[in-house]
């Protein structure tokens, strides 16, 4: 992928002034909306579901990412397409037939993602590598914005980045958990493509320049 790309995650938006957030996203330099759906049974939180996604999608007018921590995830695929979504993450550790929830998640005309905790080890994704549009990398442990980047996740992204190389796939890598302007050129050298950003953009005073500042940092 020639550009990096910048997704903030709308988890570290302002609830009560989503609206203006997700305006801001729009106007910025940002390519994606990510966007983090959490059961309270795979991750220990509750975001929020189907009724605030419809709302974000009527004003998100970027690629909506969306990144689903929870549990049998394939009984909700329909639903996210039909909601706009135009990427589906489902994590490896909540799919015990990922080839299968793969070529769901195509069949309704979504790119399909895999993210793998920060315990699970790239190796597994051997067999199914080249069914997967993008490999979600998290940084961090999901389930929480704001938690402190794990240091692992450099190695990680390399070997993902030759396990690609190696089988000749066309998946692209994102990393999403404590993202900064500390370690977003170092993640793109490693091999990342689209970097997540929650805190460090909402927590912001001046958000627009952030993700531009970061955006240029990725790219430079
Ligand atoms: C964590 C979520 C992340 C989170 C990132 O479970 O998947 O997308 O919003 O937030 P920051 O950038 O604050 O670590
Ligand atoms: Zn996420």
């Amino acid at each position: 992928m020639s550009s990096k790309l910048i997704a903030p995650s709308l988890l570290a938006a302002d609830f009560a002034n989503l609206q203006r957030d997700i305006e801001m996203v729009n106007q910025s330099e940002a390519d994606w909306f990510h966007i983090d759906i959490m059961d309270g049974v795979f991750v220990p939180n509750i975001s929020f579901g189907m009724p605030v996604l419809e709302a974000i999608g009527r004003h998100a007018k970027k690629t909506l990412d969306v990144h689903l921590m929870i549990v049998d995830p394939d009984r909700y695929i329909k639903t996210f397409a039909d909601l706009g979504s135009n990427v589906l993450t489902v994590h490896y550790e909540a799919c015990p037939h990922l080839h299968r929830t793969l070529q769901a998640i195509k069949a309704e005309g979504m790119k399909a993602g895999v993210s793998l905790n920060p315990h699970t080890n790239i190796s597994l994704l051997e067999d199914t590598i080249n069914d997967i549009d993008l490999v979600l990398i998290m940084s961090v442990n999901p389930g929480f914005g704001g938690q402190s980047f794990i240091e692992n996740t450099y190695e990680k992204v390399k070997q993902l980045k030759a396990l690609i190389e190696r089988k000749g796939a066309s998946t692209i890598i994102e990393i999403d958990g404590g993202v900064t302007n500390k370690n977003a050129k170092a993640l793109v050298e490693a091999g990342a493509d689209v970097l997540v950003a929650g805190s460090y953009v909402f927590k912001s005073e001046t958000p627009i320049e952030t993700i531009k500042d970061l955006r240029a940092l990725a790219n430079s």
